[in-house]
């Protein structure tokens, strides 16, 4: 991998669920050291659009590439291991270990010695800023350390990619800006691009170089935030009177 730059697309890139067109000729681009903002209403297509783009899903027509290459035979394990890694909508920890072990977990997955992987979670936490939190039950978390926590798991292993799926879902909004201040730094701590799905507009028009704006399957806009607050389509659409 090295620094340097990698992409990671979809090209047109279309999915259906038996008469539910979820995302039809969907083009997608996103960059290391890049926060690309993925809005759009419930049922947009937006967590489709991530499943494709990490393997958990398999686009009927287009296709995903990553630094140009096809990717269109590879599972979620081949995406992981290029370092194109996600969190869950409403993903959980395990409850019974500690932060640090559950950070652990994937890296001993991806077969490194309990040893090692316990120091590289360490270091993990230490960068994320959440060291103090290492030996708490996961289960005895606040819900906000707990999606801290769910972002060094996804993290933890190569990590070009990083792709979050409401991660501040259920935050109060000073929680959620909280939350956005880890997530805005990511590119810088760790060199890697990221996709992130957020309903607080204002949060994420602020966090984000660029957004995308999904409705009923099909990209409605796509731009800077500043272009998107001022896109005619977009605000008639979904923002409304919000921005
Ligand atoms: N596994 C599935 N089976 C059937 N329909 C699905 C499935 N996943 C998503 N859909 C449908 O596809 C559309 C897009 O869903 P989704 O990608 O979850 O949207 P969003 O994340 O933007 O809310 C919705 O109409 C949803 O009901
Ligand atoms: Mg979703």
């Amino acid at each position: 991998m090295g620094s340097d730059r990698q992409e990671l697309r979809a090209n047109a890139v279309t999915v259906s669920f038996g008469g539910v067109k979820a995302l039809q000729s969907v083009d997608l681009s996103v960059s290391t050291g890049e926060i690309l903002g993925l809005i759009g209403p419930n049922g947009a297509g937006k967590t489709t659009l991530v499943n494709c783009l990490t393997g958990f899903q398999r686009p009927a027509l287009g296709q995903i590439t990553l630094n140009g290459e096809n990717a269109s035979a590879w599972n979620a394990v081949d995406f992981r291991r290029r370092g194109i890694t996600r969190t869950f909508q409403g993903g959980r920890l395990f409850a019974d270990m500690t932060v640090l072990e559950n950070v652990e977990v994937p890296l001993v997955a991806s077969g490194l010695s309990r040893r090692v992987a316990r120091r590289e979670a360490s270091e993990l936490l230490k960068r994320l800023g959440i060291a103090g939190i290492a030996h708490n039950l996961a289960s005895a978390l606040p819900y906000t350390d707990e999606r801290r926590v769910g972002i060094a798991r996804a993290l933890a292993g190569p990590r070009n990619f990083v792709l979050l799926d409401e991660p501040a879902a259920g935050m109060s909004d000073v929680e959620c800006e909280e939350l956005m201040q880890v997530v805005q730094t990511l590119p810088a701590n760790f060199g890697c691009g990221v996709i992130l799905i957020e309903h607080n507009m204002t949060v994420v028009l602020k966090v984000s170089h660029k957004i995308h704006v999904l409705d009923g399957g099909r990209t409605l806009a796509e731009g800077t935030p500043q272009a998107i607050r001022t896109n005619a389509a977009v605000i008639e659409a979904y923002l409304g009177a919000e921005v």
